[in-house]
């Protein structure tokens, strides 16, 4: 592989930055002007609003955005096939809790394809890119909010749907994934660590019933920390909360780890 250390210019692609915690988590990586920020989003509008806005704020002329439906996997292969050059960064943070069970196209059920597969998806696809850019890292935007994980049924077709226990499956399910993807990036010099961001006002939040005690920016802290920050290339395989490595017992069977990142794999085809 050829290395890419760029001692100026990292390049970082931040997914849902139109939502609360995306747009701050772009925004405070753009205050630095080494960092070009690729915002990745659904809706042009919003991501061209978004762009704008940052670039004002923080005066950096390199952030820009992408478009990529984050629930579907050959809009995530597309994304990747078309980016040229470097990811240094890839920040996994997009994610929905609609009230009502919902599908995507394919059929699956969109909290698992946003927020589980949707992770896994980017992973996958930008390897290649990261293997190229090392020292690399993937932050996985998590929660403290997790459990209940039945690998018997990810896609809510045995239990009744309900968007609070479909989410804390879909976090659980990240902590799991960062500790598989972690394992297997590691000889490539790519780090993968998961986190909580904090509690804030947003539509997702809003959905699940919960308000925010935290503003946007308090959120973004501990993302932008683990995308920047040493901590962030020397820790792998590990979950952080308010910029502390937090014990993750979701981490603490390998097997299930296992069996998770296989029945992901089934879905990439
Ligand atoms: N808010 C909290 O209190 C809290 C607490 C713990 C963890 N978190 C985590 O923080 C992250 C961000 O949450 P948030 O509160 O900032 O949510 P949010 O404001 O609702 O933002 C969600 C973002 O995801 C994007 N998105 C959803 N589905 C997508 C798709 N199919 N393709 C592309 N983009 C898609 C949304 O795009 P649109 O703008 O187009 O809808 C939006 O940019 C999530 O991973 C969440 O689990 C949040």
């Amino acid at each position: 592989m050829t290395e890419q250390k760029s001692d100026n210019h990292r390049i970082t692609a931040v997914t849902g930055a139109t939502g609360a915690i995306g747009e701050a988590i772009a925004r405070q990586l753009a205050e630095n002007p080494r960092n070009e920020v690729v915002l990745i989003c659904r809706d042009e509008d919003k991501a061209a609003g978004c762009v704008a806005q940052i670039t004002r704020a923080t005066g950096n002329p390199r952030v820009r955005y992408d478009l990529a439906d984050l629930s579907r996997h050959s809009s995530i292969q597309a994304l990747a096939d078309r980016w040229s050059g470097p990811l240094h960064v890839l920040v996994n943070n997009a994610a929905v809790t609609p009230r009502r069970r919902e599908s995507t196209p394919e059929g699956i059920e969109r909290q698992f394809a946003t927020n589980v597969l949707g992770y896994f998806w980017m992973v996958e696809a930008f390897t290649r890119c990261l293997k190229h850019s090392i020292p690399a890292r993937v932050v996985n935007v998590a929660s403290y909010w997790a459990g209940g994980l039945d690998i018997e049924d990810l896609e809510f077709k045995h239990r009744p749907y309900d968007n609070n226990a479909a989410y804390r499956q879909s976090k659980q399910a990240n902590r799991m994934l960062t500790v598989a993807f972690a394992k297997r990036l590691q000889p490539f010099d790519i780090t993968v660590n998961a986190c909580h961001p904090g509690d804030v006002n947003s539509t997702l939040s809003g959905n699940l019933g919960f308000g925010g005690h935290e503003s946007p920016d308090e959120g973004a802290r501990t993302p932008v920390w683990l995308a920047t920050d040493e901590i962030g290339s020397q820790r792998t395989g590990k979950y952080f909360e308010h910029r502390r490595e937090v014990g993750c017992p979701f981490a603490a069977d390998p097997k299930a780890v296992e069996a998770l990142f296989t029945a992901c794999q089934a879905y990439g085809i």
